[in-house]
């Protein structure tokens, strides 16, 4: 369990993605399973030390990737989260893209999404007589997200290419897109495409908790060229670009570790009227 000094010390979280199952280089100190009333996280979440700041880390697809995107208990990942005080969340993903500039390894800091879940994944805390209503006009935090691209800069001489805004179309799969639907969402203005951004980022809107996503591109979807994508085409992207992705999680957790106490990580702008519901032992 959780040394006592970490009890409720813990303000920033990464969710790992496909390709991102564990952050090594970082002190363990723990590994906690909070049982929550929306079950059990994806996976154990991993208390890491940075610069003497603790930080959570989850697998959002399981330790053996056996979530699917559709079956990732999303609830119980960001209500375990909050319980452990997280106010800051990193989120990683594979992302297909939808536009010619963003190519295979780029990264991208999105400043917008379009739902296309199908409903079918719970996807709010507010239910059963608790009524709430979060605004989410900007569904990521701007101020993580400056953080993300002077980060990205900084190692531009690394390889690390960076887009500064976009669109996230998330989709509901497990199937990927016809290529009427790829071209569709072209026409919308999407960006890139993932299975992932929902309703995890709105969840943590709801437990306020900032929250930005950061997207690596592993292909071009299916709008491009016959060259469609497959899961293996994701995978040797992944893993090919671990290193700068890797490089670039230790950049943001750099900056963010050195402010762990400040309103940046620790979202104090919040009112916290909506967050009681999420308190549980
Ligand atoms: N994740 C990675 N590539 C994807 C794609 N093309 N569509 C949906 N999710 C993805």
């Amino acid at each position: 369990s959780l040394p006592n000094e970490f009890q409720g010390a813990v303000h920033i979280a990464v969710i790992g993605g496909t390709g991102l199952q564990k952050l090594d280089g970082y002190e363990p100190v723990a590994v906690v399973n909070p049982q929550t009333p929306w079950g059990y996280p994806s996976s154990p979440i991993h208390i890491l030390k940075h610069n003497d700041t603790p930080i959570a880390f989850l697998s959002r697809h399981g330790d053996s990737h056996q979530h699917a995107p559709h079956e990732v208990p999303n609830r119980a990942n960001i209500a375990a989260l909050r319980h452990l005080g997280v106010r800051t969340v990193i989120a990683f993903s594979a992302v297909g893209s939808l536009q010619e500039e963003i190519k295979p390894r780029d990264f991208v800091v999105p400043d917008q999404v379009i739902d296309r879940t199908k409903g079918v994944r719970p996807f709010t805390f507010f239910e059963k007589g608790l009524v709430g209503h979060v605004g989410f006009a900007d569904p990521f935090d701007a101020k993580i997200a400056d953080v993300v691209k002077e980060c990205a800069h900084a190692l531009a001489g690394d390889g690390v290419v960076l887009h500064e805004k976009g669109t996230i179309i998330c989709m509901e799969g497990p199937q990927f897109s016809t290529r009427a639907e790829s071209h569709m969402y072209r026409s919308w203005g999407g960006s890139v495409i993932n299975m992932s951004a929902l309703p995890e980022a709105k969840l943590a809107r709801e437990a306020e908790m900032a929250y930005q996503m950061i997207c690596m591109a592993t292909d071009y979807d299916c709008w491009k060229s016959t060259e469609d994508v497959d899961v293996a085409m994701v995978m040797s992207h992944m893993s090919a670009n671990a290193s700068n992705a890797k490089l670039l999680i230790g950049a943001v957790l750099d900056r963010l570790s050195h402010e762990n106490n400040s309103d940046l990580v620790q979202g104090k702008h919040w009112v916290g009227v909506t967050t009681g519901f999420l308190k549980f032992v």
